[in-house]
């Protein structure tokens, strides 16, 4: 089932989310429609999607690019690089983020490169793991989510641009 994703000024997406404690069908449903929804978005596709952005306040999201395909439950942060930067493209270019929450605006936000975790999968077993660039950069705007932040804050902090793609053309614009 394709599950309606919440817009940027819904109040839940503020909440800070509560740890899954059940790892039951319900939760396996649940993340099976998070699946068939993030696949869903085509303009614009998504690489990842957090349980508050379907209106479940809790701490759980999934990440599809390309062949990193994964459920992440109740991570905590073990260490992150303390050097950050906006990752870049072959032809060096900053890759911009966005969210499927406040579609079509992004904007270059400076992450941390490195980041490790430790989380609960599917089966509830706790796994420990390094992610680095862009799936890193992902885990850090999933996490962020699971803690009411979005992406536009992070902009605001960073006084970083932000951008509206429409059509073929990115155009500045104000972060009202
Ligand atoms: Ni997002």
């Amino acid at each position: 089932m394709i599950l309606k994703i919440t817009d940027v000024k819904d109040p839940k997406l503020r909440l800070k989310s509560k740890p899954v404690i059940k790892f039951d069908k319900k939760i396996r449903q649940l993340i099976s429609n998070m699946r068939e929804t993030l696949i869903a978005q085509k303009d614009p596709e998504g690489v990842g999607l957090a349980a508050p952005q379907v209106g479940k306040s809790i701490r759980l999201f999934i990440i599809d690019y390309r062949k990193e395909k994964k459920v992440i439950i109740n991570p905590e942060i073990i260490s992150v690089s303390k050097e950050k930067k906006a990752p870049k493209t072959k032809n060096k270019d900053s890759i911009l983020e966005g969210c499927l929450s406040l579609p079509h605006y992004y904007g270059p936000i400076k992450r941390s490169q490195k980041i490790k975790i430790k989380y609960q999968n599917l089966d509830g077993k706790l796994v420990s793991e390094e992610f680095t660039g862009f799936i890193a950069q992902i885990i850090q705007h999933e996490i962020d989510h699971l803690n009411g932040v979005l992406f536009v804050d992070r902009i605001l902090e960073q006084k970083a641009p932000l951008y509206k793609f429409e059509g073929k053309d990115f155009e500045e614009v104000e972060l009202i």
